[in-house]
């Protein structure tokens, strides 16, 4: 496995691949890997010649006040994380490597991205956009590899693809979770003790949810009453959103007749956390 910091390394080496007819996956992560990143990355490997798996803590994602400085960063953990997982390529650009100090160039995504997290979270999606749109552009990639857990994040790339005409495949992978349920995160390090335990509650409040959507029931407000009945059981969570939502529009739905995504976003002390089911009804 090699490491790259400059797009110029990255083109000459998925040129040389391109020259010998291998097919190249493309993983996209800020870091601090986790199982959650490894399946994605095995997933890519199984299916690509070649996988690419981008390393970069993306600023402009971020909004005011939000935890890029505080965001965890431990490279040389991620460089065996990645080789065990079977990347051919690291790319870990600096910020300027990414960004030109007079860049013009924005990505605004409308509706879908203004929901859910696109709430309390404006800038979110767009900086998202950008830095997805970019790496397709410097990877070329012929499959990139997003999880579920970022539900919304997955929806908006497909949507961004479609668009913009991306000669790529999406690849949206399962959520990966601790044996106590909480999804795996990268900031689920900032937990204490106390926090990482009454965390464990969103997966409870997703199951629960799932079970009422699985046993037939069609009416989204008595799946989001379900949810939030565990979720206020727990002291330290304080709710930011518990949602059914079209997996089209992203919009919330009355009744379930088409692909829903169920979406809860919650605070444990200061940490945001976010959980999600997809469920089609058909
Ligand atoms: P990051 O949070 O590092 O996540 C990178 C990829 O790993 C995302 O596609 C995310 O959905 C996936 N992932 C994270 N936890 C997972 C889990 N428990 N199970 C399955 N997949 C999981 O998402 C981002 O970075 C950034 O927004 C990025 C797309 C890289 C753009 O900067």
């Amino acid at each position: 496995m090699e490491a790259a910091s400059t797009i110029a390394e990255v083109r000459e080496r998925v040129g040389a691949w391109r020259r010998e007819g291998k097919s190249v996956g493309l993983v996209p992560t800020m870091g601090y890997l986790h199982e959650g990143h490894q399946s994605l990355i095995e997933r890519a490997a199984a299916e690509c010649d070649r996988v690419v798996v981008s390393v970069f803590v993306n600023p402009t994602q971020f909004g005011p006040g939000e935890d890029l400085e505080s965001y965890p960063r431990d490279f040389e953990r991620d460089l065996a994380k990645c080789e065990a997982a079977g990347a051919a390529l690291v790319f870990h650009p600096t910020p300027e490597e990414m960004y030109w100090p007079d860049r013009s160039t924005t990505i605004h995504m409308a509706d879908i991205s203004e929901e859910l997290c696109g709430k309390s979270r404006p800038v979110h999606f767009d900086g998202v956009c950008l830095v997805v749109a970019k790496l397709f552009n410097i990877v070329t990639p012929d499959a990139a590899y997003f999880g579920e857990k970022d539900a919304q994040q997955l929806l908006v790339v497909r949507r961004m693809v479609r668009d913009l005409n991306f000669p790529l495949r999406i690849v949206g992978c399962p959520i990966v979770r601790e044996a106590d349920g909480l999804a795996k995160s990268s900031r689920n390090t900032y937990l204490s003790p106390d926090e990482r335990l009454a965390a464990t509650v969103l997966s409870r409040a997703i199951r629960a949810g799932q079970a009422l959507a699985e046993s037939g029931e069609r009416d989204a407000s008595a799946i989001r009453g379900a949810v939030r009945d565990v979720l206020v059981q727990e002291p330290l969570a304080d709710v930011e959103y518990v949602e059914v939502v079209s997996q089209e529009t992203v919009r919330p739905v009355q009744r379930i007749e088409s692909p829903v995504l169920c979406a809860i976003a919650v605070r444990i002390g200061t940490t945001r956390l976010i959980d999600n089911f997809f469920y089609d009804p058909a």
